[in-house]
């Protein structure tokens, strides 16, 4: 049996058949609401079930207790307010208890909402909250402050899904991915979030992972990510280059997960988490800095948050790593919990340093980076 989905049911809330052709019909004649690039993805994976118990963009009372409390109204665990902004004239022309049509940017019609309410909310109490910060630098703050002025608030519908793009058959529903699973009898599963190229330090802890879970469930992030971040494109070309060589491929299974990426560290650490349990994982890999920018958060912020959620609030099981490395004289990788030996002797580089290297062409040590991710790399830089 799989583990249960965030509060007990995985919602599905994309409308085919008779009910889809009566809904499209319908829309013509509704208000019409644009949603960009990131709310078109928060639409369907509410619609898809990865972001259950969600069945719509949050109302008033669950943006209000998920921004100051890291819970729904209900009491559920949600740690990141997921919104539909409108503007002032858009607002205007709902009215609650009936429908509005979602169309993206280019033009399609992609769902509809049904309206509950419509709101103002303080940009600034939820940029501290969620991202601990009001620097307009930092990404996530900045989407919030760039959002329209009002929320909509209501369950939504999905009718026309996006094109996935470069691995259309990565592109996989919670409700697949918890079958695949079962059909290979895994039990114990350990999901890896990740927005970044794969370096040993990743590699180390899916590994130690997979000692201790029957699979590994790849979850790489393809959706929106700040500008100077690697193409998911790439990313994934990193994972196939190395799983192909260095991985058992009984014991992997990779999709992806077309979220936005918001840059939250520690709010972010559990909303990962409980979207994992939705794909059906039973396990969750924390490591340093999860999901952080810049110096906002504690290296370790993103381990600490857990503490304050008793275990069976979320279901899914948190594998804490410290900062890995390879390390010389242990000849392995290593954190600082299992390795005796000074900084000296470690191998390290910074974001920026890795970034000058394989710009120049130039393979960071294979303790560092895998040399055939090194090579996917410098390729897309040269390109670039
Ligand atoms: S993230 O934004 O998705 O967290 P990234 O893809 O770099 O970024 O990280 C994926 C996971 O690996 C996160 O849980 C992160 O904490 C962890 N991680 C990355 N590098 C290290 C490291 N050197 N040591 C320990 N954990 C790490």
């Amino acid at each position: 049996m799989s583990i249960k989905p965030h509060g007990g049911a995985l919602v599905d809330r994309i409308l085919t058949g008779q009910a889809g052709e009566e809904a499209l019909k319908r829309a013509a004649a509704l208000p019409k609401l644009i949603l960009d690039r990131w709310e078109v993805s928060d639409l369907e994976l509410i619609a898809n079930g990865a972001f259950s118990p969600l069945t719509g963009f949050m109302n008033k009372a669950d943006y209000e207790n998920v921004v100051s409390n890291i819970r729904l109204a209900d009491g559920t665990v949600w740690s990141i307010p997921i919104v539909l902004g409108v503007t002032p004239q858009e607002a205007e022309q709902l009215t609650g208890g009936r429908e509005a049509a979602l169309y993206d940017e280019e033009g399609e019609l992609r769902g509809l909402i049904m309206v509950a309410e419509k709101f103002e909310y303080n940009k600034e109490i939820e940029a501290q909250k969620v991202y601990r910060t009001t620097d307009e630098a930092h990404p996530g703050v900045k989407r919030v402050l760039e959002r329209d002025q009002y929320l909509v608030g209501g369950e939504i519908s999905l009718l026309n899904r996006s094109k996935p793009g470069l691995f259309p058959e990565m592109y996989l529903d919670p409700a697949e991915t918890r079958q695949a699973f079962m059909d290979k009898g895994w039990k114990r599963i350990v999901a890896f979030q990740t927005r970044n190229p794969i370096h040993r330090a990743h590699e180390y802890l899916q590994k130690c992972a997979m000692e201790i879970c029957d699979g590994l469930f790849l979850n790489p992030l393809v959706g929106e990510t700040k500008e100077d971040d690697i193409p998911a494109a790439v990313r994934v070309e990193c994972y196939n280059v190395l799983l192909e060589k260095y991985y058992p491929a009984d014991r992997i299974f990779m999709s992806a997960f077309p979220a936005a990426m918001r840059y939250a560290g520690p709010r972010e650490a559990i909303f990962h988490a409980i979207v994992r349990k939705n794909y059906g994982a039973t396990h969750f890999i924390v490591g340093r800095d999860h999901a952080g920018v810049g110096n906002y958060y504690g290296a370790y912020d993103a381990q600490l948050i857990f503490d304050n959620f008793a275990p069976e609030e979320l279901g899914i099981t948190p594998l804490f790593f410290e900062h890995t490395f390879y390390c010389r004289v242990c000849g392995s990788m290593a954190s600082s919990k299992s390795c005796p030996h000074g900084g000296e002797n470690h191998v390290f580089f910074s974001g920026t340093k890795v970034r000058e290297m394989l710009s120049a062409g130039e393979r960071p040590p294979d303790e560092f980076t895998r040399k055939e991710v090194a090579d996917v790399l410098i390729n897309y830089y040269q390109k670039k």
